[in-house]
Order: C-alpha cells, then structure tokens, then sequence
C-alpha cells in the first residue's frame, strides 16, 4: 500500500483569518490535487475535463467572494489584487483551453498553479489577513 499523495497540502499557515476564505483556499487545493490525481494516473478526457472545469469555475467563485470581503473592508490595495486575479483567471482559462487543445504541459501547469496559490495566500491575500476576523 502506498500513502495516497499530496500534491498541494493545506497549512496552517495559509489562513488568513477568515473562515470561509480558508475553505475555498482548502477546495482550490483540493481541486488542484484532484487534478494532479487524474494526470498520474492517466486519466482521459471524460475524467480532465470536469475537473479542469471546476477548477475555473470555482477559481472565480473564489475571487468574487473575496473581493466582496475586501471590498468591505475598505482594503486600501484592491485595484492591484482585482488585477492578480483577473490574470490568474485567464492564465487558468488558458491552461484548460490548451489541455482541451492537446497542447499543454501537466508537470509545468501544475507547478504554475501550485506555486501561484501558495504564493499569493502568502503574500498577496496575507496582506488584508490583519483587516478581516
Ligand atoms: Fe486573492
Ligand atoms: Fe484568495
């Protein structure tokens, strides 16, 4: 038996004082190792596809809600967070056009999506961490 793995792993260190905002980090996550599950083992179309779909869907739900929160909050450097996410939606768009393509690269997507949600949870969502709770 091997230990299922982890792809992306939650930590308390990436909540940023919100109940809800730390869940849907949680599912992106979830998401994203959903994914990493599937390429490994091979996985076709008919099992990618409603993933990859998901993980659009949801990657916008995420940022819709949080953007409210922020909004809220009167958080002073919201224009440039609204622009982080609007890249990120469209780079994660772009991924799922190309798998649908069959051009895309699985190991360096899901490193770019590993790495571009630990580092705007740490540095980017952190920031207004201190204004929600
Ligand atoms: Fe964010
Ligand atoms: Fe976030």
């Amino acid at each position: 038996m091997t230990a299922k793995m982890v792809y992306i792993a939650w930590s308390p260190r990436y909540s940023v004082n919100h109940a809800l905002l730390d869940e849907q980090h949680q599912v992106v996550f979830d998401t994203i190792n959903e994914l990493f599950e599937a390429i490994q083992a091979k996985k076709g179309e008919a099992v990618l596809l409603p993933i990859f779909r998901t993980l659009v869907k949801y990657t916008q739900t995420h940022f819709r809600d949080e953007e409210g929160i922020i909004t809220a909050v009167k958080y002073p450097a919201l224009r440039e967070h609204l622009i982080e996410h609007a890249q990120m939606v469209n780079k994660t768009k772009m991924y799922y056009q190309e798998f649908k393509d069959g051009v895309y690269d699985s190991t360096q997507m899901l490193k770019f999506l590993k790495d571009w949600w630990v580092r705007h949870i740490t540095e980017s969502d952190m920031k207004f961490a201190r204004l929600l709770g």
